[in-house]
């Protein structure tokens, strides 16, 4: 009987996991009817659709403010899957959820308006929009007043001003630049394999060099590696021995906020992989066709090198977009901050009193990842949720108070429920500051590989191979927007297992 039971277990959980996607999907397509926003209630103003600005949407109470979401993405992107779209391992609309999607489900209407803030008036207390997409109508610039007001702009390429970067590399933030790229792998490889080709051009044409040995850079070059020995090496084996990856990282080491032992164990991984990594090497120039750098030699000398290039990846980090740095230098408290904007534990502006700044554009003291901005986000929610519930008490405290006079007979009842409101009240207002909590770090390496350094009860916990690669996919699965992005991004990962990536290019 026993193993009767035992035999039924899979069955009931696959029903179970069923039904948990059917109530996923179901939910997706069919929103409840929305209230209308109150004008009387403040307007609380977002800026951005990425991780820390869509997280605090998700939990916030929208029926509590006039809510008004400025981006020029009309979606959120789960960032942690970029560089798999770079190869076509999975398609980038995967891992896109429209905002309108995620809008719709809240309670209370938001506005959302498709453009770019270039200025925020603290005094006047407005934000200038910009329309800067393709289409423009009549109106393409206005401003927003608001009461309250979230930056969460994330950040821009850190390019330290080095010539030719911006004219000649891709970088890897968005969409369109996994686009671009992959779109270029492709350009490249068809041209190294065109008739006549010099032995010279075809090994600079196959030579792909990803500067910055962060994750960006890392977790980059290893899907290149995966997408070059899966699929390109088996299509066109004239090119199979040219194809080259050089990661360039100025520290001594790739991934320096990772511990020794994952930087040692994805370095050996590397070299497995053919991928080549020049360590201490710092670019300080870039041409169309060439990357030029200077290797710090372990006597202390430096040398110049020029390398040809097919594809240069730019990967070295972030640096402040330029709507955050005017803000910066409206607001005097800020004049020694360099990263972003400075806030308090409360992830308040330093210096202003109703803007606040979630994620990579925020300087609160943590690594600008998602996992930070998203819960600061999460943080800011709570923060706005109880900040309406404080004033919808308060209110009612005041107009219980002024009837304790005109009902004395009641006196005793309305004491009370006064009473019962002020205990909620202190409740409320003893709000915990801002706390992160760190859950660890995750990176692919290629070759069905990854690294994790994850808080494991009060300890750390490192770990490196295939196991952490099973680790590392089902955790991003698990964290993906909707039902419908996890369903896609495995639809596109069986598609690549049993078919190969799609190479054409569009
Ligand atoms: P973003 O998510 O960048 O969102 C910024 C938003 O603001 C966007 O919607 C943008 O369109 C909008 N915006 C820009 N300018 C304006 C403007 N002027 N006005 C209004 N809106 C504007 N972190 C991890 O923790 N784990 C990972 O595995 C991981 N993988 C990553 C992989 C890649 C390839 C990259 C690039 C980053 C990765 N990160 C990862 C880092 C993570 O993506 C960022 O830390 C996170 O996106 C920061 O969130 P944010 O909300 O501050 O900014
Ligand atoms: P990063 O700032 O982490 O790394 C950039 C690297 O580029 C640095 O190591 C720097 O030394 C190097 N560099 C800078 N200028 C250079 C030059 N001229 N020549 C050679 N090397 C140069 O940037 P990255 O990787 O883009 O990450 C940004 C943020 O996003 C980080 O906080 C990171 O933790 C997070 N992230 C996390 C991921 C994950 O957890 N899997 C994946 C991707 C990003």
């Amino acid at each position: 009987r026993k193993l009767r039971w035992l035999w039924r277990a899979p069955l009931l959980a696959s029903l179970a996991g069923i039904a948990y996607v059917g109530w996923g999907v179901y939910e997706e397509r069919n929103p409840g009817p929305q209230v209308e926003p109150d004008p009387s209630k403040k307007t609380l103003v977002v800026l951005g659709t990425g991780w820390g600005s869509v997280s605090l949407l998700k939990k916030l109470d929208t029926e509590h403010y006039n809510v008004i979401v400025i981006s020029p993405r009309n979606y959120f992107l789960f960032t942690p899957l970029l560089p798999s779209c770079t190869t076509g391992l999975i398609e980038h609309r995967s891992i896109m959820e429209p905002i309108r999607t995620i809008l719709r489900h809240k309670k209370a209407n938001v506005k959302f308006y498709e453009a770019e803030a270039s200025s925020v008036d603290p005094e006047r207390k407005v934000v200038r929009v910009l329309d800067t997409s393709e289409i423009r109508g009549d109106v393409i610039e206005t401003e927003i007043p608001y009461d309250m007001l979230v930056v969460g702009v994330g950040a821009e390429n850190a390019t330290f001003g080095i010539p030719g970067v911006r004219e000649h590399t891709c970088f890897l933030k968005e969409i369109g630049d996994a686009q671009r790229i992959r779109k270029k792998i492709m350009d490249c490889v068809e041209t190294a394999a065109f008739k006549g080709q010099s032995q010279e051009e075809i090994d600079r044409l196959l030579h792909m060099v990803v500067v910055g040995g962060g994750p960006t850079g890392v977790e980059f070059a290893g899907e290149l590696q995966d997408f070059f020995e899966e699929d390109i090496k088996k299509l066109i084996p004239d090119i199979a021995d040219r194809f080259r990856v050089t990661l360039i990282e100025a520290l001594p080491n790739v991934l320096p906020s990772f511990s020794k032992q994952l930087i040692e164990y994805t370095e050996s991984t590397f070299k497995e992989e053919k991928i080549d990594i020049m360590t201490k090497t710092m670019v300080k120039k870039v041409t169309d066709k060439t990357v030029e750098a200077e290797i710090s030699k372990p006597d202390g000398s430096r040398e110049k090198i020029t390398l040809p290039y097919g594809l240069l990846v730019w990967a070295t980090g972030n640096a402040v977009r330029p709507v955050v740095k005017d803000l910066m230098d409206r607001i005097p408290a800020q004049k020694d901050s360099r990263r972003g904007l400075a806030v308090n534990e409360y992830l308040v502006v330093q210096g202003t009193r109703d803007i606040w700044a979630v994620g990579d554009c925020a300087v609160a003291g943590y690594a600008p990842t998602a996992q930070v901005a998203s819960q600061e986000g999460n943080f800011l929610a709570g923060l706005f949720n109880n900040m309406a519930r404080t004033e919808v008490l308060e209110q009612r405290v005041r107009e219980l108070s002024g009837s304790l006079n005109l009902q004395p007979g009641n006196a005793a009842e309305i004491s009370k429920e006064i009473e019962e409101h002020e205990r909620q009240l202190r409740r409320i207002k003893d709000i915990k500051p801002f706390h992160y909590s760190h859950q660890g770090s995750l990176a692919y390496i290629g070759s069905e590989k990854a690294v994790a350094d994850v808080s494991w009860f009060n300890g750390n916990l490192a770990s490196g191979g295939s196991l952490t690669f099973l680790f590392w996919r089902s955790a991003y699965l698990s964290m993906c927007f909707s039902t419908r992005n996890r369903l896609l991004v495995i639809n596109d990962w069986v598609k690549s297992k049993l078919f190969g990536r799609d190479v054409s290019r569009e």
